[in-house]
């Protein structure tokens, strides 16, 4: 599905664009997560020497190489990058957005156009509070706009579907025929309801843990890494961040907020871009 709403997509497209430009991507460049594009086209734009791509799904894969043929230098690696990194060689620069985050706030802005706010606070506490409204407002989805939602949703978010529709039901949004329909529809097994939601510390781990490898084996002196982060909060107040990298005299680590506007350009919100140096 992606960024569902026109707001979010116009933040998102924001954000990305400012990352790129902080990051300066040259020479031999590192992107993970093609997703719809976005950033792979900004980097394209800097004119780097080569331009690889990690990315699992298999749609977006094929999506990312047919874009490719038009883009000489681009490879496209069709793994999660847990796998595909230790085949890798050195970067000059690298770009990290494995994120769903698109997917979850998207999903429920979709879902409730009208309640729903992007705010700079922590985003989980944001996905807590359009849940708690979409409970509270007693909104019914009739089947057909089930239907549609489920066709964009199982595209890139499958791994949250059953736990998503599970919610649905507990608050009343669908009923529970609707709820046995759309299992029986999709092929969706009850207890896959019980994966854990869009959960925000994998995510940072995720980031971490990628950064660390990338820092080891992955990056040219002088290289820089950045990544789409889901919460705008300073890399400063993460005791990882801060003790691994911020604090390491190999890094050079930079961090700004930068107001993004959204699609109703009177409305902004940061973005938080980071770049760590390889020195
Ligand atoms: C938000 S999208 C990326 C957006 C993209 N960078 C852009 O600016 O348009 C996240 C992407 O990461 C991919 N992804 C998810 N897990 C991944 C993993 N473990 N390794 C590499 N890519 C992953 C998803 O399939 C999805 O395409």
């Amino acid at each position: 599905m992606g960024c569902a709403d026109e707001n979010v997509l116009s933040w998102c497209r924001g954000y990305v664009k400012a990352i790129i430009d902080e990051l300066r991507p040259a020479g031999d460049v590192l992107e993970v997560g093609y997703g719809r594009g976005i950033a792979a086209a900004h980097i394209q734009n800097c004119k780097p020497k080569s331009h690889i791509i990690i990315e699992p799904d298999r749609d977006l894969a094929e999506k990312a190489r047919k874009w490719a043929k038009s883009h000489p230098g681009v490879t496209v690696v069709e793994e999660p990058w847990q796998k595909a990194l230790a085949k890798l060689k050195t970067f000059d620069a690298i770009f990290f957005n494995e994120n769903s985050f698109e997917n979850e706030i998207g999903a429920m802005l979709w879902l409730n156009r009208e309640a729903a706010t992007l705010a700079s606070r922590s985003a989980q506490e944001v996905v807590s509070e359009i849940e708690g409204e979409l409970a509270l407002a007693k909104i019914h989805y009739s089947d057909n706009e089930i239907d549609e939602f489920c066709d964009k949703m199982l595209k890139t978010h499958k791994d949250e579907f059953a736990r998503f529709f599970s919610g649905m039901k507990r608050r009343g949004n669908i009923t529970d025929k609707q709820y046995e329909h759309i299992l029986q529809k999709y092929k969706i097994k009850k207890e896959d309801a019980k994966i854990a939601s869009f959960d925000f510390k994998k995510h940072a781990a995720s980031l971490f843990l990628f950064i660390q490898e990338c820092l080891k084996s992955h990056v040219n002196k002088g290289g820089r890494i950045s990544c789409f982060l889901i919460d705008a909060t300073s890399k400063y107040e993460d005791p990882q961040f801060f003790q691994n990298f911020i604090t390491n005299p190999a890094i050079n680590f930079t961090e700004k907020l930068v107001p993004i506007k959204m699609k109703d350009a009177s409305k902004v919100e940061p973005g938080l871009v980071v770049v760590v140096e390889k020195l």
